[in-house]
């Protein structure tokens, strides 16, 4: 209690200072330009007659141009305040933008508060959400990255307590102010152990208006300059729970069959892709695999190929391979590479997908094997850029290939003649 409320206090402090002392204007790069591309030019940075990594290599998905093959993964940091980004992100994720990734997608970004994961989740159920966002969307693509967003309704995983508060304890007490009821497919706990919540099975009306809710985040997506949005349909939140038969145990519509479990994300789909032009691509990120045993029939690979395939003809572009977060009784090997074969059976299967893979993913050299090895098209590094926002840095060091950093950083960068050792 004591350390929300200690959150509370900084929340408020980090507020005030947006509000009044730090107007948009004052982050614009634009003046830094001098070069068309300041952080990053590919072409000029290979050193002659060598083979370019792919990592370096650029992509390019319908209107979205990267300039490399670097992607930072959503990375919720429960430091908003009733759905608002404030200084804190503008930091973190720009901090990966001014470090040359190619894509920054935004944390998991809920679209109403009852689909937050907790209190401190960023939001975007309201228009007043869009300005906090558009200014950090500004600066990361000002550093010459692409900004994406996911987002996300939590469902029955939904009214928790901030990871770095307390990762034991599940969700919030029914006594605590924060509460929130949870919303489900079917009322299933996710964990009763650890004091997960009966969610409150969502009937059809309520379902029409989670589907009404994506797409109006995804319209202020838009208005936010976003060059990528992101569904969240891993982990056990509310898409993830609708597909999997082990929690969704409903028989309308939206339950059953792999046809009715994979309904809200169809009607999501569609409905997002009436407010985000076809040239911008969509993005979906799955747990291709519940990681259960066999008898309890829960999502697999099989499922997850049937619906990468549905997925493409419904103008989604981008598939990314994560898993697990379902089911309190699955059973993960955690190893390097361990959710790589999603993502290259994905690429096998539907080729004409973009696909992302992720998870354990930590060095130059790694991340550049697995683009080798056609596993993937782009790679996402998520607490390899936590450790270090600078990471692409560090892994064109590591596969020997000079990039230029952004403007201000260039005296530290290897190919900059600035205070070399003699024997350099
Ligand atoms: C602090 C933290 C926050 C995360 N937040 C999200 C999120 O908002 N959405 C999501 O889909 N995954 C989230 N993840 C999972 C990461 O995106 C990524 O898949 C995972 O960390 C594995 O990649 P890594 O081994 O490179 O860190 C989070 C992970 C961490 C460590």
């Amino acid at each position: 209690m004591v350390q929300q409320q200690q959150q509370s206090q900084q929340q408020e402090i980090i507020q005030h200072v947006y509000d009044k002392e730090l107007p948009i204007q004052q982050f614009s790069y634009q003046h830094l330009r001098e070069k068309p591309n300041p952080t990053y030019q590919h072409n000029g940075a290979v050193k002659q007659g060598e083979k370019v990594p792919l990592l370096f290599t650029p992509y390019k998905v319908k209107d979205l141009q990267l300039i490399n093959r670097v992607v930072v993964p959503p990375l919720c940091m429960y430091s908003a305040v009733d759905g608002f980004m404030n200084d804190f992100h503008l930091i973190h994720l720009s901090s990966f933008a001014k470090g040359a990734a190619g894509l920054v997608i935004f944390e998991a970004t809920a679209v109403c508060p009852e689909g937050r994961i907790t209190y401190a989740d960023a939001g975007l159920w309201k228009d007043d959400h869009i300005a906090p966002m558009k200014r950090i969307v500004k600066l990361v693509q000002g550093f010459g990255s692409k900004a994406g967003i996911q987002l996300a309704h939590a469902g029955r995983k939904a009214a928790t307590i901030p990871m770095y508060l307390d990762s034991s304890k599940g969700e919030l007490g029914k006594d605590d102010p924060n509460f929130w009821q949870a919303v489900g497919p079917s009322p299933i706990s996710f964990s009763p152990e650890n004091n997960f919540q009966v969610p409150h099975e969502l009937n059809e009306k309520e379902i029409e208006n989670v589907v009404h809710q994506f797409k109006m985040a995804a319209s202020r997506c838009y208005e936010a300059g976003f060059d990528f949005i992101e569904i969240h349909g891993a982990h056990g939140y509310l898409i993830s729970s609708f597909l999997s038969s082990t929690s969704n145990k409903r028989t309308d519509k939206y339950g059953g069959d792999f046809e009715g479990r994979s309904r809200l994300l169809v009607e999501i789909i569609k409905a997002i892709r009436t407010v985000w032009p076809t040239e911008k691509p969509l993005g979906l990120r799955l747990s291709c695999n519940e990681w259960l045993d066999e008898s309890a029939n829960g999502w697999t690979m099989k499922d997850t190929l049937r619906l990468a395939k549905l997925v493409k003809s419904l103008d989604v572009d981008l598939f990314d391979c994560s898993s697990g977060g379902n089911n309190i009784k699955q059973s993960i090997r955690v190893r390097k590479f361990y959710q790589t074969p999603f993502s290259e059976a994905v690429k096998k299967e539907v080729p004409e997908l973009t696909v992302a893979a992720v998870g354990l993913i930590t060095t130059g050299e790694e991340a550049e094997l697995v683009l080798q090895k056609n596993q993937a098209d782009l790679v996402m590094v998520g607490r390899g850029f936590m450790r270090n926002p600078q990471w692409t840095y560090q892994a064109a060091a590591e596969l020997n290939t000079k990039i230029d950093f952004v403007l201000q950083y260039e005296p530290a960068n290897r190919t900059f003649n600035f205070l070399k050792p003699e024997d350099d």
